[in-house]
């Protein structure tokens, strides 16, 4: 059931100044390399719509889908604090289907805690969520669920008006009870003023370099995602590169019969060779 990393040790870590660092993950592999790397949060993220199953929106998952690579994910965790994003679907129609589903979360998938987006019955939402005893993290500025009533995917809060009604947002969901806050998509000094505003953790999306803690898709980090990707989006290595050279080499030493060689091969006896053509030949 999720890593050894508890809500309170993350909200901790803003009192003692210590960065917080989170990534998406989505299946095991993924899970065990980026838990071993130290990451204190592992975000199954509706990310997961984009990057791993190719399709448009992150509201095109609901949550079975969630729910099953949150599983896979949960199974190569021993350390990370483990959140599971609800999808669109499960909390923004049906406040007993958003308590219902975040309970989902953590008894069939080992989630410590869920994720939800900024929308108009958020705080309503959320204090249920937090009542039935799970913990929540919330998400303003950019809220990739809603970004059709943002006027799409842009930078949110870059005039006065707009950026202090992200800031009560991010006050209201900090009064709800919040363990901590996605800052998306907004100017650094928007999220500089919140940070210091708030008692509870920021995690800046594209948020700049003042907030407590930093996450990224990390499909955008290794070069798994050739779509459109945001401005902040930092690749550090090219993994799509990688696989794409060795599978070319894969083919090019099957197709020259360079591959498999005798390391790659089982062998049988002499003898039991023998005894087998004298048989069927
Ligand atoms: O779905 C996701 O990956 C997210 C993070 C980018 C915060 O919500």
């Amino acid at each position: 059931m999720s890593g050894e990393k508890t809500v309170n040790q993350i909200r901790d870590m803003k009192k003692e100044g210590k960065k917080i660092v989170m990534l998406t993950a989505y299946d095991f592999p993924f899970a065990s390399i980026i838990d071993k790397s130290g990451v204190d949060i592992i975000l199954v993220g509706d990310s997961l719509a984009n990057v791993v199953l190719g399709l448009p929106s992150t509201r095109d998952v609901d949550i079975d889908v969630m729910l099953h690579h949150a599983r896979a994910v949960n199974r190569g965790v021993k350390k990370a604090l483990l959140v599971g994003d609800m999808p669109y679907s499960s909390y923004q129609l049906d406040t007993k289907k958003a308590v219902k589903d975040a309970k989902r979360f953590v008894e069939e998938a080992g989630c410590a805690a869920v994720k939800l987006e900024w929308f108009d019955n958020c705080i309503t939402v959320t204090q249920e969520i937090i009542n039935s005893g799970i913990p929540v993290m919330n998400h303003v500025g950019l809220t990739p669920q809603t970004a059709d009533k943002l006027g799409g995917f842009k930078v949110q809060g870059k005039d006065a008006e707009a950026a202090e009604r992200i800031m009560e947002q991010a006050r209201a969901l900090e009064s709800a009870g919040c363990f901590s806050i996605v800052l998306e998509c907004v100017p650094d000094r928007l999220a500089e003023i919140i940070t210091r505003e708030l008692q509870i953790p920021t995690i800046s999306c594209g948020a700049g370099p003042y907030c407590d803690g930093q996450v990224l898709v990390t499909h955008d980090l290794v070069g798994l995602f050739e779509g459109k990707t945001p401005k902040f989006a930092k690749r550090y290595v090219d993994v799509g590169k990688l696989v794409e050279e060795g599978v070319k080499q894969f083919c090019a030493d099957v197709r020259d019969n360079r591959y498999p060689d005798q390391a790659h091969s089982y062998s049988i006896s002499e003898e039991e060779l023998k005894k087998l053509r004298d048989k069927v030949l």
